[in-house]
């Protein structure tokens, strides 16, 4: 079931976000949070700083695991996830970057290293998933075509993908990598908890279809209709057509 909850903006969507993600790490200090990047979850992430730092919580026995990785770029490239993660939240809480996974894109066997990593997500349950939405609809990096019970996998990005994300890497689209490591849909939807945040009118179709369309491979968002647990919060740009 999806719960949708309206924000006038960023900043309101983000504060609401937290108080999902305050429940959850305030209770269980051994939490095990599914973690995204973009520029959605940067205003979450803040808020998360600030409580850590006002000694609210503690993230030293919590583990964290990231839903993707392009492939190829090497971790201490400053637009690979690793280095987004590092940079946005786990540089200023108490994790311990022991406990942070994010999927390997440089494994030799990239098979193999997409098994182990399901394998690990199967065995340490999500209690709150965060994910941004693509415009296309993609969730982590399951872009639409991708099958709604796809473990973790290697992708093609799909052009449209590597626009949107040409803004981080000089605006060049030939500088964004063509393939990423996800988890897949199955992966994401075993989360106890999901939360999902839309920020700006380019959302706005995507938001759309995920609530309102049906469960289709074309959306792959639409997936999160069948999940027990689930919270779209939108600011007003992305909850426009609604
Ligand atoms: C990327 C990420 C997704 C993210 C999406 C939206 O492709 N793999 O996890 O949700 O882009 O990003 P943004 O929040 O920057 O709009």
């Amino acid at each position: 079931m999806i719960v949708l909850k309206k924000a006038k903006n960023y900043e309101e969507m983000s504060k609401m976000a937290y108080s999902i993600v305050k429940d959850v790490v305030t209770n269980n200090p051994n939490a095990t949070l599914g973690l995204a990047t973009g520029s959605t979850p940067i205003g979450l992430y803040k808020e998360m700083i600030k409580d850590y730092q006002a000694g609210v919580v503690s993230y030293k026995n919590m583990l964290s695991i990231n839903l993707d990785e392009y492939v190829g770029l090497p971790v201490e490239h400053p637009e690979s996830y690793r280095s987004f993660m590092n940079t946005n939240l786990f540089n200023h809480i108490d994790i311990d970057k022991a406990n942070t996974n994010v999927p390997n894109g440089l494994a030799d066997d990239i098979e193999k290293a997409c098994k182990d990593y399901s394998a690990f997500i199967a065995s340490h349950p999500i209690d709150v998933q965060i994910l941004g939405i693509g415009g296309n609809g993609h969730i982590a990096f399951n872009e639409p075509g991708t099958p709604l019970d796809a473990p973790t996998h290697l992708v093609e990005l799909k052009e449209k993908t590597r626009l949107d994300n040409a803004r981080f890497f000089d605006g060049d689209i030939n500088k964004v990598p063509t393939h990423a490591v996800t988890m897949g849909l199955k992966d994401i939807m075993s989360a106890k908890k999901i939360v999902l945040l839309a920020s700006g009118s380019n959302k706005a179709q995507a938001v759309f279809d995920m609530l309102n369309g049906p469960i289709s491979t074309d959306c792959p968002a639409s997936v999160l209709q069948s999940h027990p647990d689930v919270t779209v919060i939108c600011d007003e740009g992305a909850s426009s057509l609604l």
